[in-house]
């Protein structure tokens, strides 16, 4: 089966990746890497022409503008490179007969949440920033080109949340960094106490697509891709430094406290959706020991943990 990867350099991308090349149903050749310069959010129509080029069978479209604030200083190419954009290849994939697997987000959300339930697919999407407006667009117009197209393709959107794993610079390496420096300076580390998400490994994302896709049953509709629990800024960052062994005075502080051009979601937790073997992504701390022993590796120096996948 041939699957193309758009964003193949990104954090999921580069996992989603490597488990399509473990996986049987892509064969010797593997997957396809999709990456700048060849495809470009920036360019339209680069997707109808890899379409065009390798046609593949099926994409997943991992790239995305993820950097929220600058999303929230220019809304305009925001909506650009996360709505139209989204759009124009799942046109081209949809005209084509290739099935889609979008990634979004949970900050399709506004995150008001307060009865202590993740969202859920059905939800009604609320974003309150110009990130989460920008994946709503390509959402929709997603769903738009499915929906005219006459093929038999099939579009899967997999929203995910709090994404950590290699290369790195994701809140773990950041929080360890930061309490190292706090540390250092003899200071509390200051971490937000009030918003609560659920961190999601890119392996276990990764893993979950590859199950889709390999169990022949991709599932039209949106599926919520996250490992499960739920963790505040400040116990998500607890448990990563008691992971490491670093143990620096912890001053919880509300997340206004620093200004930031986008607000998050305060509730940035997806209800998980069942896997084809009927089950959902396993807990978050488990997903965190796991990814442990790589953040170290990552910590040490450039170079040491490289991309390894495990
Ligand atoms: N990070 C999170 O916490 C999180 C949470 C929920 C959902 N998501 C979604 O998960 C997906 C993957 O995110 P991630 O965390 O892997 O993000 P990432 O590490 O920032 O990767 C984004 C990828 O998109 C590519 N990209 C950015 N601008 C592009 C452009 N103009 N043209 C072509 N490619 C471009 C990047 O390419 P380069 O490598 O060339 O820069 C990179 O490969 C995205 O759809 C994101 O919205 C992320």
């Amino acid at each position: 089966m041939r699957v193309a990867v758009t964003g193949a350099g990104g954090r999921l991308g580069r996992a989603v990746l490597a488990a399509l090349a473990e996986a049987p149903f892509t064969g010797i050749a593997g997957p396809l890497a999709w990456r700048r310069p060849d495809y470009d959010l920036d360019d339209p129509d680069s997707g109808a022409r890899l379409i065009a080029r390798d046609r593949p069978e099926l994409i997943v479209h991992a790239a995305a503008w993820t950097d929220v604030d600058g999303c929230a200083r220019d809304p305009e190419l925001a909506g650009r490179r996360n709505g139209d954009a989204v759009g124009r290849l799942a046109e081209a994939a949809a005209g084509a007969g290739v099935d889609l697997i979008l990634v979004s987000t949970n900050e399709v959300f506004d995150g008001r949440r307060t009865d202590g339930r993740g969202y859920r697919p059905d939800d009604p999407p609320s974003p309150i920033n110009a990130y989460g407006e920008s994946k709503l667009a390509g959402e929709v117009a997603a769903l738009a080109a499915f929906a005219s197209a006459d093929s038999q393709a099939t579009l899967a959107i997999v929203r995910t949340s709090w994404l950590y794993g290699p290369p790195g610079n994701d809140f773990p390496e950041k929080i360890a960094r930061a309490a190292e420096r706090a540390l250092a300076a003899g200071e509390a580390l200051r971490v937000v106490g009030d918003e609560t998400g659920s961190p999601t490994y890119t392996n276990d994302v990764a893993d979950g697509i590859v199950e889709m896709i390999g169990s022949g049953e991709l599932l039209a509709g949106v599926h919520h891709l996250v490992n499960g629990g739920t963790a505040t800024r400040a116990s998500w960052a607890r448990a990563v430094l008691a992971g490491l062994g670093i143990a620096p005075r912890i001053e919880e502080v509300p997340g206004a406290t620093w200004t930031r051009a986008s607000t998050p979601p305060a509730w940035a937790v997806l209800e998980p959706t069942s896997m084809p073997s009927g089950e959902p992504l396993r807990p978050w701390t488990a997903a965190l020991a796991d990814y442990l022993p790589v953040l170290r590796r990552q910590l040490v120096g450039p170079g040491v943990a490289g991309g390894a996948r495990r």
